[in-house]
């Protein structure tokens, strides 16, 4: 077996795959580190044929969709996933076929309904559900401690003590632990009692995940997250630096896509404006000419990726966008009239 654990912060991600067949899989892929799992794959010489995700997560973007799309890959999620994108749907005590190695569901809810831990030889990818020292918490949405406490004491902590751990998060740059070592120190397994477990679980006081309601859109329907949109459409344009954009005062035509009140409150000398939300509608009245050489900027500069992308789009094929926004022009001292 092909065996990686990808680290991103506390999240951790897994490219496996079978060294006789050369097929590989990813676990619970990050969409900001896309790049990274096809750079490890192609490394450990694999073509990744499956995307598992052990369950919906709320707490970061799922890569899922967007690397099976790239790579012709299949999602793997448990039947009762919300995503409408899962291309195969397991259920307990199956097996997905990755070359000759076959890696066994065990639906393990409680974390979220869909949880489930990844069986594979001599080890057990355990997503949120069993962590080094700890457990998934049970507070967020399809969250149960009744059935966690189901799936640890009844399911995965009956595996062989000697099974590696491998958790989808570590917080303190751990690896991974065993079944053995789990049930020796880690001490919300020593709530073995229903109702204190359930206890314990209901009064942990976790705060929210930052991203949550994004990562649950997102996650649950395969849509794409804001980051998503304005990096796709930063790869459809050109930028200019605010260095050439000063020295080209007066030579270029400068669009501010922001609100009335900001453009009134300053903006940079000469500049036109139409507020990005009525770009559309307004361009082929104001600006009647699409050969024209565009710079749009924003207050931080993202709002004008999108404007500039939206031009290109329309047959402004000159059309760029201030590498920087109107907050980065005032702090380095460059003109402005109001
Ligand atoms: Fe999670």
């Amino acid at each position: 077996m092909l065996f990686e654990q990808v680290r991103a912060g506390g999240c951790l991600s897994y490219v496996i795959g079978c060294e006789h067949t050369h097929a590989g899989m990813l676990v619970d892929p990050h969409l900001d580190q896309m790049d990274r799992y096809l750079a490890r794959a192609t490394d450990m010489g694999i073509r990744i044929h499956y995307v598992v995700e052990t369950h919906t997560h709320a707490d970061h973007f799922s890569a899922a969709r967007e690397l099976a799309s790239q790579l012709g890959a299949r999602v793997v999620m448990h039947r009762v996933a919300a995503a409408p994108f899962a291309d195969v749907r397991v259920d307990d005590g199956e097996s997905i076929a990755l070359g000759r190695l076959r890696i066994r569901t065990l639906h393990t809810p409680g974390h979220t309904e869909d949880s489930m831990c990844l069986l594979l030889e001599d080890r057990v990818l355990t997503g949120d559900t069993l962590l080094i020292g700890g457990t998934g918490r049970t507070d967020l949405p399809t969250g149960d401690p009744d059935q966690l406490y189901d799936s640890l004491f009844n399911k995965l902590l009956k595996l062989d003590g000697a099974i590696g751990v491998w958790p989808a998060h570590d917080y303190k740059d751990r690896v991974s632990s065993t079944i053995a070592d789990e049930l020796k120190t880690n001490a919300r397994l020593h709530k073995t009692d229903r109702a204190e477990f359930v206890a314990l679980m209901r009064g942990l006081d976790i705060a929210m995940p930052s991203h949550l309601s994004e990562a649950l859109r997102t996650n649950r329907s395969g849509a794409k997250t804001v980051a998503q949109l304005i990096a796709e459409a930063s790869r459809g344009i050109s930028f200019m630096s605010m260095d050439e954009v000063a020295r080209r005062l007066g030579d270029v035509l400068l669009l501010d896509v922001r609100e009335r009140s900001e453009f009134a409150a300053g903006h940079l000398p000469g500049a036109r404006h139409i507020p990005r939300g009525q770009l559309e509608l307004r361009v082929d009245k104001e600006l009647p000419d699409p050969t024209i050489r565009i710079v749009t900027y924003c207050q931080y500069g993202k709002i004008s990726t999108l404007a500039a992308a939206t031009l290109r789009s329309m047959g402004f094929g000159r059309a760029v966008a201030l590498d920087g926004g109107f907050d980065a022009w005032v702090k380095a001292g460059l003109p402005t009239e109001t």
